[in-house]
Order: structure tokens, then sequence, then C-alpha cells
């Protein structure tokens, strides 16, 4: 027998025709850095689940930012975790709550990168739920959506560039672009987390925020792993409601639903790459078990490759110094 006709290897036979031949690109403009701020001064605590990532206090976080914008990282998203915490999350909408202040901060030293908030109330209310809890303990819609509203509001008025509303409750895009509009805010998008999961991948995230629900869990409002086309409902109705950006929420289990969101709908498409997907890759390096580097570009590859066209990752620092060389 002779060769076979069609020879695929003819187009991988050195690095310079792969590279020509290259369908995906990962860029260091696909990245978004995800940043956690608390008050206090001269902290910077390492969230132990989560090798690399860091708490940073008010006062260090500007210089982090400054960091992150030199390395060509178009945009930090931030997460606060407050002092005090309360049934209402007031801290979350506080004038001189811990983003509110660290928005303001970060502006003053760096000046091109996009400022994204991560907009919910499970870092602020003292139970760890996303909302308002009712009498009967379940988490309660029309006030939760009002308090959403007020955070991305005063957010914005801080100095947010867009705002993520991240607790799936029904009805938040639309609130939240109803109240932005009627402050001024025409011009902030909304990037929500459309497609957000019940995900055991949120783990060390939970540790990092200490948003952990002291009761009950977020199954009555995030989304079943088992379902896609529910996916594709989540994201119709926010769109329509006034996303700008949607967001699939894991990503790397949930290639499929970034794929199917992608060719169905004609939005800018997020992904996060969350807490667990990054603490198991640092985990198995650190074991020497597998090529930390590798695997974290491998991994952002495929989820750009099935349809994202930004990727919220905690590699974002390491991949841009990768990226860049
Ligand atoms: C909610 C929020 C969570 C994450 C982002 N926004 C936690 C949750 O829903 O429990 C998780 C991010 C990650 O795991 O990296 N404020």
């Amino acid at each position: 027998m002779g060769f076979p006709t069609h020879r695929l290897r003819r187009l991988r036979n050195n690095a310079v025709i792969r590279c020509l031949v290259k369908e995906t690109e990962l860029s260091v403009n696909d990245l978004i850095y995800p940043l956690f701020v608390e008050k206090g001064s001269r902290k910077k605590t390492e969230v132990k689940s989560m090798p690399g990532v860091y708490r940073f206090s008010l006062d260090s976080i500007a210089k982090e930012a400054k960091d992150v914008e030199q390395l060509g990282i178009p945009a930090i998203i931030l997460f606060g975790i407050p002092e005090k915490k309360d049934p209402r999350a007031s801290g979350a909408y506080a004038e001189n709550g811990v983003v509110q202040q660290a928005l303001r901060a970060i502006r003053a030293e760096a000046k091109k990168i996009l400022l994204i908030t991560d907009v919910c109330l499970c870092e602020y209310t003292d139970h760890g739920h996303c909302g308002i809890v009712g009498k009967d303990g379940s988490i309660e819609n029309a006030p939760t959506l009002e308090l959403l509203a007020k955070s991305a509001v005063s957010h914005a008025e801080a100095g947010a560039d867009i705002v993520a509303p991240s607790d799936m409750m029904d009805g938040r895009v639309a609130a939240i672009r109803k109240a932005l509009d009627r402050q001024r805010f025409v011009d902030t998008p909304i990037m929500s987390y459309a497609a957000k999961y019940a995900s055991a991948f949120y783990g060390p995230f939970r540790d990092a925020a200490e948003s952990t629900p002291k009761f009950g869990d977020r199954k009555t409002h995030q989304m079943d792993p088992a379902n896609v086309r529910e996916a594709l409902r989540e994201v119709a109705l926010d769109i329509e409601e006034g996303a700008d950006i949607v967001m699939v929420k894991p990503a790397l289990a949930y290639l499929d639903v970034i794929y199917r969101i992608r060719r169905k709908f004609n939005v800018p498409v997020a992904a996060y790459n969350v807490s667990g997907e990054y603490s198991m890759v640092k985990a198995a390096a650190r074991n020497g078990w597998v090529d930390g580097e590798k695997i974290m570009l491998e991994i952002l590859t495929a989820i750009k490759r099935a349809g994202a066209d930004m990727i919220l990752t905690y590699f974002a620092r390491e991949a841009a110094r990768l990226l860049k060389k």
C-alpha cells in the first residue's frame, strides 16, 4: 500500500506552517482578571485554595490594577469583601463600600483599564445568600431586584465602566438597565451572568469572598448543570432585557453551552473560567502531575474555540506574560 490520499500531516510539518493554519488565536485582549478587595491597609492575603490569587486591601489594589493594565490586560472584575455583613447587604450599595472605594482608588492610578464590577448581594449578606431572605427562608425576587439596581448605580457612580450582575434573579437586567438609564448611565454596558449554573466549581471563590451560604444552597436561582435549552432561554431573556454581553459560568465543563449560545445569538459572549477550574490545575501542577502552563493555555484556547469572545480567568496575569513573549 502506498501513501494515503489525504495527507493532513502536510500542514503540521513545522512550527511556521502550523502557525499559518491556526484557527484560534488566544490573545491578551481576550482576558479579564478578577480581583478581590477588602478594607484596611497593608494586607495582601493569599487565598489558601487558590495559589497565586490574593485579597488586596484598599491601599494596595490600585497598584495591582496598574500592573495588570501594564501587562496589556484590558479589564478587571472587582469583588468586594466588606467589614460588616447584614441581612440587607447594605455594604453592596454604600457610597463608601469597599468596591466603591476601590473603584475610585484604581481610577486615580490606572487610567485605561476597564473596571467591571460583580453585582450580587451574597458577599454582603450575613447569611451568604444572593438576595433578601423572606420569613419562609426563600429568596424574594422583587425586593432583591431593588437592591441589585441600587448596587449597580452606586458602582457606576463610583466609576465602574461595566456592571456584571451575577445573582440570577429573574428580571434583574431590566431592573438594572432602567435604574442606570434613570441616573444618566445610559452608556454603561451590562455584562450579565446569563447562564450561571449551581456549580461545585465555585468552592474556592466562596473561601476567598467568604460568601458560602450559611444554610441551604443556590439551586432556586442558579441553573441545573443538566440543562442547556434553559440556558438559551436565560440568554434570550437577558438580551431582551438589555444585556450587552452575556456570560456562561463555569466555562470548562460547559463548552457546549458556550458553543450553542455563540451560534444562536449575535452579542459578545464571555466565559468565566471559575475558581475551581483554576485550583484543580494549580493543585495538579504543584504535585508535578501536569504541566501547569501548558494546561492553562490549552484550557483557555479551548474556551475560545468553543465561541467565547472574552474569558474571565484567574490565569489572566500568567497567560498575559506568556502570550506577550
Ligand atoms: C457571586 C459570584 C460567585 C462567583 C462569581 N460571582 C459565587 C457564587 O455564585 O457562589 C464565582 C466565581 C468563581 O468561582 O471563580 N457573587
